[in-house]
């Protein structure tokens, strides 16, 4: 029997999801940032400040980071401002869109050689074993066909020490909070999404990915499956958006 996956509300043969996740982030990569913050209310930037302090870069030695499915490299441009001169992040993500979108920040930015980015996949990242201080993936397990693969690989590049960080929509818990968060993703975002990156369903996938998603307590214990150890969550916004860490011990 194929193997299925969730591409939002379709069940789709496992070897499908990939690039019809790759289209979504090939049509949205131009619009993306300025959609996140349309979206979110500009949210995202303080559950991203969260990620951050979280990752607590150390100030006065080298430090590596991989920001997993890091697209436009926007957790790599908050960790190194946070970290020392000597802080470095791999950015790598599997679409080369998102990536270029990065790079032209970077080079805004100037960041030289602080930052790199790298186009892989998730479930199989083409780093030797224990080469990371620390991972991260913001919004971007969720869009991985194989999210065990993806986190056997984020256990498999740190270091003994590291630390992992994952931030992710999850389950809201609020009620009445509950009601209007499906009204407004169900809505508002496929709107949002046509008028201003010209493509609602793709806005739609990402609603519905995230409905799909394990609940936090079901994604922790995926974590502690894929070796993690300590690993712990808290919930943000009424329990819009998780964020869960884990190290390797
Ligand atoms: C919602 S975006 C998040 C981007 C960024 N981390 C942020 O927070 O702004 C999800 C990203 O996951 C990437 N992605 C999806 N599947 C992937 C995979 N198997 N491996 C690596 N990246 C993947 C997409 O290309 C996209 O850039």
């Amino acid at each position: 029997m194929t193997e299925t996956a969730h591409f939002g509300s379709q069940q789709v043969p496992l070897g499908d999801k990939q690039a019809l996740v790759d289209n979504v982030f090939r049509s949205v990569a131009r619009r993306y940032d300025l959609m996140n913050d349309l979206m979110s209310f500009g949210l995202h930037r303080a559950w991203k400040d969260a990620l951050i302090t979280a990752l607590d870069p150390p100030k006065n030695r080298p430090f590596d980071l991989i920001d997993i499915a890091g697209g436009t490299g926007d957790v790599a441009l908050r960790a190194i401002e946070a970290g020392s001169e000597q802080t470095r992040v791999t950015v790598c993500d599997i679409n080369a869109d998102m990536l270029a979108v990065g790079r032209e920040r970077a080079a805004v930015h100037r960041l030289g050689d602080a930052v790199t980015f790298a186009e892989a996949n998730a479930e199989a990242l083409p780093f030797a074993d224990r080469s990371f201080d620390a991972a991260t993936v913001a919004f971007g397990i969720r869009n991985v066909a194989r999210i065990e693969a993806g986190l056997a690989e984020a256990f498999r590049v740190l270091r003994i020490g590291g630390k992992f960080l994952c931030l992710e929509f999850s389950t809201v818990d609020v009620p009445g909070l509950d009601r209007l968060y499906d009204l407004y993703s169900f809505n508002v975002i496929p709107a949002l999404g046509s008028a201003v990156a010209g493509d609602a369903e793709s806005y739609r996938y990402l609603v519905e990915s995230i409905r799909r998603f394990p609940g936090p307590q079901a994604f922790a214990g995926m974590m502690s499956a894929a070796g993690f150890s300590r690993v712990t969550y808290r919930l943000m916004t009424g329990g819009i958006v998780a964020l869960h860490c884990g190290w390797r011990l």
